[in-house]
């Protein structure tokens, strides 16, 4: 499962529903990669101050470009993936709308 939370306005609340999403399944026991397509890094910064003794979130900055290939990679070796798109949307809502069979 990919999940990208997109909106073209900003402060709309994609980093706090994103890493609050990473947090509850890694709570439940699932390993994830949480995805920081935003220049801001909000959610990489959110992550620097995730304490260690919590359950692990992985994550990583991809910036737009090849965004939609880099995350079918990532794909095959984490089912549950996270993507918190930044206010430009398009290739965060394109890697996570192809999982739903959204194309290209
Ligand atoms: N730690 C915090 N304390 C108080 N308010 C916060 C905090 N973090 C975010 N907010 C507020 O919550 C709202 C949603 O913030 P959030 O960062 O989740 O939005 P966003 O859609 O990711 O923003 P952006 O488009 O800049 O990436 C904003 O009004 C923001 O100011
Ligand atoms: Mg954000």
């Amino acid at each position: 499962m990919i999940i990208a939370v997109v909106s073209q306005k900003g402060g709309t609340g994609k980093t706090s529903i994103t890493t609050n999403l990473a947090a509850c399944y890694a709570a439940a026991g699932h390993e994830l990669m949480l995805v920081d397509a935003d220049p801001q890094h909000s959610a990489l910064d959110w992550h620097a101050d995730r304490p260690a003794t919590l359950p692990p979130v992985h994550a990583l900055h991809l910036p737009e470009q090849n965004l939609f290939q880099e995350v079918q990679h990532l794909h095959q070796k984490y089912p549950l993936i996270f993507i918190d798109g930044g206010g430009r949307i398009t290739a965060p809502a394109r890697a996570g709308g192809s999982a739903l069979g959204g194309g290209r």
